[in-house]
């Protein structure tokens, strides 16, 4: 847990490479060499020649620059210590934070060298404080709802089957339907329409769901692997996270589905590949407080206790699911995803526009087809199309995250895709609206 709580130090750290312009400017070329070491250049004397403000490019776009990119050094871990940051001490587990070299490649590309008045362009970068302090004093009050009762254990899918407890992720391609008659029918209003609130934003390595020709066995990608603690059980024990279905749209020639982003916030990720990122929802969430998002997410989803799941428990409970495939390209960025399911159904990549409604159940690698999952029925709304967002959406949704009173860290990195659920653990009630 700890340290990815570490990383605002990261932010520290950004904080003050941005004032040290005011002590000596001018930026050495010498890649191993600091911001400060330079010799002393009236700020006042050197006109501006790219203005900081005016034309420093996207900086988001410059992390494109970046990539490649490895700086440390003595000299540099030196200043750290005197700051009393050291970023080094972030775990292999956690987020990388920003190198200082990173920073220092922002900070010439902007412009800034030689201009410590100069600011680095608000419509195109942020540099926020994230204090390792907050103004919340209370306890989160969702820690530990998460049930423990037995029945809400992994159980066979033979029951399952002759209980009618539909599951999930199911093939979603239009006109297919589960061979499980249920009684349950999906929420098919949007979520906020039914007083629940996002409780957690989570990810998959690849689909876990099935959209023929969007997401398959067909689909390709760069077949990494990376490691994930299976997302259920607090033992962590490591292994490989299962890869789901992918998209179809990497091209090895293509450098945007090729070359590597520096990932500062979000862990093991990849450009290139397919995630599905979910969006678990609650009527019993603490909406509109500090604790609204938890990890892990069934605690977001019991917090406020079972009176507020009273009734048809598919219309209290519910997830958004989008699939995407991460691209190097900041043509592709969407600053808010941790919000909730990319909607712009009117747009180029039609976001939104063509989306599953089916009940099941929770996901992930401790299910499959012979263990099954006791959380159902939840509503299930799945865009069926796959779509392509930029690595820097995705590493704002993890920073964002990581300002959250809840401790997120165990969401950072993609988690295990569970296995297509077959045709007779799959409800019968599939619908496009
Ligand atoms: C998914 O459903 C579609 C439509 O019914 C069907 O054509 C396709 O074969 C199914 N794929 C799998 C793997 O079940
Ligand atoms: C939406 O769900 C309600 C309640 O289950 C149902 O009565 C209604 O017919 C559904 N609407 C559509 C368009 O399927
Ligand atoms: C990933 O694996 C698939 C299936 O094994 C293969 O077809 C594809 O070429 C691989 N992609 C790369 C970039 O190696």
């Amino acid at each position: 847990m700890g340290s990815a709580r570490k990383s605002p130090l990261a932010a520290a750290v950004l904080l003050g490479v941005l004032m040290w312009p005011a002590l000596g400017t001018g930026c050495p070329d010498d890649a191993d060499s600091d911001l400060c070491d330079a010799t002393t250049t009236d700020p006042d004397e050197e006109l501006p020649t790219s203005g900081a403000s005016r034309s420093a490019p996207l900086v988001l776009s410059l992390a494109l620059a970046l990539s490649g990119h490895k700086h440390q050094s003595a000299a540099a871990l030196g200043w750290l210590a005197a700051l009393g940051s050291v970023p080094m001490a972030l775990g292999a587990d956690g987020p990388a934070g920003y190198t200082c070299g990173a920073v220092k490649d922002m900070y010439k590309d902007a412009g800034c060298c030689g201009q410590p008045d100069a600011t680095f362009d608000v419509a195109n970068y942020q540099i926020i404080p994230a204090p390792d302090t907050s103004v919340i004093t209370t306890a989160n009050p969702c820690e530990g709802t998460k049930p423990t009762a037995s029945g809400f254990d992994n159980f066979p899918c033979a029951d399952a089957i002759v209980g009618a407890v539909e599951q999930a992720g199911a093939n979603v391609t239009e006109g297919y339907m589960g061979g499980m008659a249920v009684d349950a029918t999906p929420w098919n209003l949007t979520y906020l329409e039914g007083g629940l609130c996002p409780v957690n934003v989570h990810w998959h390595y690849g689909a876990e769901h099935l959209s023929v020709g969007q997401f398959d066995e067909d689909g390709t990608g760069r077949n990494f692997s990376e490691e994930d603690d299976g997302g259920e059980d607090l033992t962590r024990r490591l292994a490989v996270a299962r890869l789901g279905f992918q998209c179809h749209h990497f091209d090895e020639a293509d450098p945007k589905f090729t070359t590597e982003y520096e990932w500062a916030y979000c862990v093991g990720m990849h450009v290139g590949e397919t995630y599905e990122v979910h969006w678990p929802h609650s009527a019993a969430g603490a909406c509109g407080t500090p604790f609204q998002y938890q990890t892990p997410f069934y605690d977001g989803v019991f917090c406020r206790g079972a009176t507020y799941l009273a009734g048809e428990l598919q219309h209290k409970v519910g997830v958004q699911a989008q699939v995407f495939v991460i691209v190097n390209d900041e043509d592709y960025f969407y600053p808010d995803l941790m919000r909730g399911m990319i909607m712009d159904p009117l747009g180029a990549q039609g976001f939104g526009a063509d989306i599953a409604y089916y009940t099941g159940s929770t996901t992930g690698t401790s299910r499959d087809n012979e263990m099954c999952s006791a959380y159902s029925p939840i509503t299930w709304q799945v865009d069926r199309k796959c779509h392509l967002i930029s690595a820097s959406s995705f590493d704002k949704m993890c920073a964002d995250m990581l300002q959250q009173k809840d401790d997120m860290s165990d969401d950072l990195h993609a988690h295990g895709a569970r296995e297509l659920v077959s045709d007779e653990l799959a409800a019968d009630n599939l619908q496009r609206l």
